[in-house]
């Protein structure tokens, strides 16, 4: 960086009043980004302040979970609805969202959340057929539709639509075909439920990932679940990052690498 700022440009013909101006506007400028800098060097070094400037993860899903998300959405792409179910205030439907954006998929993102927490019905099956408090499932009752819907249209996004309601009960063929699902529901009977409604309509190539598939959790009714399902479909045991699991319908993916 040079120490002094170069010389100002000659005035705009016709603009003589412009030019002052504008070469001041721009001095003061540079001279409030060098204090914003100089007060980040002096905040990045204190004890208890620079903290703020630490970085953070936001997602609760790992990066293998997201992952394995990225690559359903591409597999799919132009095939199949791309959902998320649970997404309580939407760290990781920004992130969904944010990779449709950078790679030009048009598809809208379904959001579906009760925005109310977990049903009664299922925290009591926890309660009564898995051995659960329910003081100690988190409350996940702060939610909000328009809230949420808010928070997304401040990013600038548009392409997604929210669904307000408990996912066992949605009708899932009004969707259509399914190309790419996180489900992440927590508990044994919305996860169950809902995968038996959205299985039939995942297109080849196509799955789920499913949030939580570990044990001993005060969620892990999702890996019950998962376990349950798996066994009745026939299907293998996917473990993507370290605590999701995926269940992928055979499909050109299956077929080896495309010709370029
Ligand atoms: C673990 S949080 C979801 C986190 C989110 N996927 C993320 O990665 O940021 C679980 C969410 O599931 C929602 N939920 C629980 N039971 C539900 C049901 N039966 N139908 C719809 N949403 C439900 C809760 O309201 C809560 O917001």
């Amino acid at each position: 960086m040079p120490e002094n700022p170069p010389p100002s440009p000659s005035p705009a013909p016709g603009g003589p009043a412009a030019g002052p101006s504008l070469s001041v506007i721009r001095t003061l400028n540079r001279r409030a980004r060098g204090l914003m800098t100089m007060a980040k060097r002096v905040a990045y070094r204190l004890p208890g302040v620079r903290t703020a400037l630490f970085p953070e993860y936001r997602y609760w899903l790992d990066p293998g979970e997201l992952a394995a998300m990225v690559e359903l959405i591409d597999g799919t792409r132009g095939r199949g609805a791309l959902v998320e179910i649970g997404v309580a205030r939407g760290d990781t439907s920004v992130f969904l969202l944010e990779h449709l954006r950078t790679t030009g998929d048009p598809r809208t993102l379904v959001l579906v959340d009760t925005f109310d927490g977990f049903t009664r019905e299922s925290i009591d099956y926890e309660v009564a057929n898995r051995d659960k408090r329910s003081r100690e499932l988190s409350d996940y009752s702060y939610g909000n539709a328009r809230v949420f819907d808010h928070s997304m249209a401040r990013l600038g996004y548009s392409n997604y639509r929210i669904i307000e309601g408990d996912c066992s009960k949605v009708d899932w063929s009004g969707i259509g075909p399914i190309g790419a699902v996180l489900l992440d529901v927590d508990l044994y009977l919305p996860t169950l439920e809902t995968l038996e409604a959205i299985w039939p309509l995942i297109v080849p190539g196509g799955g789920v990932v499913v949030d939580d598939c570990v044990e001993p959790a005060w969620c892990d009714g999702a890996l019950q679940a998962y376990r349950e399902f798996i066994a009745r479909h026939d299907l293998p045991f996917i473990r993507v990052g370290g605590k999701g699991a995926l269940l992928r319908k055979p499909g050109p993916v299956d077929a080896g690498p495309r010709p370029a």
